[in-house]
């Protein structure tokens, strides 16, 4: 009998549907969701608004390590104390992350949140882009989810009604090269995940077919 804490490890690039796939999932299977992407960008957020330059790798690094960061259950996010829920999805912190994400005392820090989140939690949903291959390895699920590069742009084009397709598509493609081609946990594909095409399924059939892997 396996009684470690549940976890499904749903990774993949930005645009895939990770976030409203693993929250579904969560709601459906009943354990608590974490976007580990928001962590990240949290950190960026924090480098910005303390005016530290994100590529000043130490500095950003003492500032990841003293972050007061709660992922609250409802998605909610507070960065030392303050609702930072909305700016962490604002353009510069999208476009300061990549960079902030690619540091490796960044990434540690982030880990060790991480496995102490689900530590207390007893499990859960855990989204992002290295969660199967490092963060958790022995994940009960492994999900990698993928789609075409021009329906994730659509897709988060969509999201920001205030970028052309075409800015939303290039940052997309910047970012993407970035989190798959850094020196720490690139965005790979690990040997036991689940790989599922999203580009022509609807969420509900996403889910579905996540719920009959768990099964
Ligand atoms: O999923 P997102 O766009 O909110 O992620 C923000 C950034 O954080 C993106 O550059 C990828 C990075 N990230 C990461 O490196 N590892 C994770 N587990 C989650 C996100």
């Amino acid at each position: 009998m396996n009684d470690s804490p549940m976890i499904i490890a749903i990774d993949g690039p930005a645009g895939s549907g990770k976030s409203t796939v693993a929250r579904a999932v969560s709601e459906r299977v009943g354990i608590p969701y974490l976007d580990t992407g928001a962590m990240y960008r949290s950190v960026a957020f924090a480098a910005l608004r303390a005016g530290v330059d994100p590529e000043d790798a130490e500095q950003v690094s003492n500032l990841a390590r003293e972050l007061v960061l709660v992922m609250r259950p409802d998605g909610t996010v507070l960065v030392d104390g303050a609702d930072a829920t909305i700016e962490i999805r604002g353009p510069e912190v999208t476009r300061a992350v990549s960079i902030v994400a690619a540091n490796p005392t960044v990434r540690s820090e982030m880990r060790s949140r991480q496995r102490q989140w689900a530590r207390e939690q007893g499990g859960g949903v855990m989204e992002g882009r290295d969660i199967g291959t490092v963060v958790f390895p022995d994940a009960r699920l492994k999900v990698y989810l993928d789609a075409s590069p021009e329906i994730r742009a659509a897709r988060r084009s969509k999201e920001v009604a205030d970028l052309s397709y075409e800015s939303v598509a290039s940052d997309l493609a910047r970012r993407d090269a970035l989190d798959q081609n850094r020196a720490h946990d690139p965005l790979t594909v690990s040997e036991d995940a689940c790989v599922i095409d999203t580009s022509h399924l609807s969420v509900e059939e996403i889910v579905d077919s996540i719920l009959e892997l768990l099964e």
